[in-house]
């Protein structure tokens, strides 16, 4: 059986509060998750208390951010380098769209971000919108997100999923892993994740329900 990433992306919800009764809800939900991998990305507010959260009560989940910045330690008022988020996120998401389209970040930006995420030790879980999206040096995990199936109901094909996860291991040599995002339910995810070349999903809205992300783990 083939390793599986099953990545939650809270985006901008939750209060801390909120993240640990989430957690709390899950315990039942990790009974038996054999070669899967459970990867939680909630806003950097919470990521130190979830990653506490997750060591005291030996949970079977990794802790992700959802990005870090282009910028070193330092006179960045407001922001959260790698090497922060790193004493407690071993992963993060980097080029999301919607930080793509909401904040203007383009291929140049990205890379620094993923040179820094990688000089900190945090594994990039690179977004890309469609095959022809350039991935940077040394990125091991990538995320298909389709923009027109992201929070609609409205997933791509499995079949199209495969045909992008294929061309994006053929043009970059280095990636390892290609996830699919963008309205993953518990109802769809097994058609994507017994794709040969999809190793798991990116998942939004439907990660935010415990009961729903317990699901989605069982069902794939
Ligand atoms: P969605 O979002 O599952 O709500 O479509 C996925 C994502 O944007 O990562």
């Amino acid at each position: 059986m083939k390793d599986l990433y099953i990545v939650a992306n809270w985006k901008a919800n939750k209060t801390t509060t909120e993240a640990l009764e989430w957690l709390a809800g899950m315990s039942s939900g990790l009974a038996d998750i054999s070669s899967k991998k459970i990867i939680v990305c909630s806003p950097f507010i919470s990521v130190a208390t979830v990653s506490e959260f997750v060591k005291s009560n030996n949970l079977p989940i990794e802790v992700g951010a959802q990005d870090v910045s282009a910028f070193p330690l330092g006179a960045y008022t407001g922001e959260v380098p790698a090497a922060l988020a790193a004493k407690h996120a071993r992963y993060s998401i980097i080029g999301h769209s919607e930080r793509r389209q909401n904040l203007g970040e383009n291929d140049e930006v990205l890379q620094t971000k993923v040179k820094n995420a990688q000089g900190a030790r945090i594994e990039p879980i690179f977004c890309i919108q469609n095959e022809n999206t350039p991935v940077p040096a040394g990125v091991r995990i990538v995320a298909y997100e389709p923009i027109e199936a992201i929070g609609t109901g409205n997933p791509d094909t499995p079949e199209d999923a495969e045909r992008v996860a294929r061309a994006v291991k053929e043009k970059n040599g280095q990636v390892e892993h290609v996830l699919y995002g963008g309205s993953v339910t518990s109802e769809n995810v097994s058609s994507f994740t017994k794709m040969d070349n999809i190793s798991g999903v990116l998942v939004g809205g439907a990660s935010l329900d415990p009961e729903e992300f317990s699901s989605i783990i069982k069902q794939c």
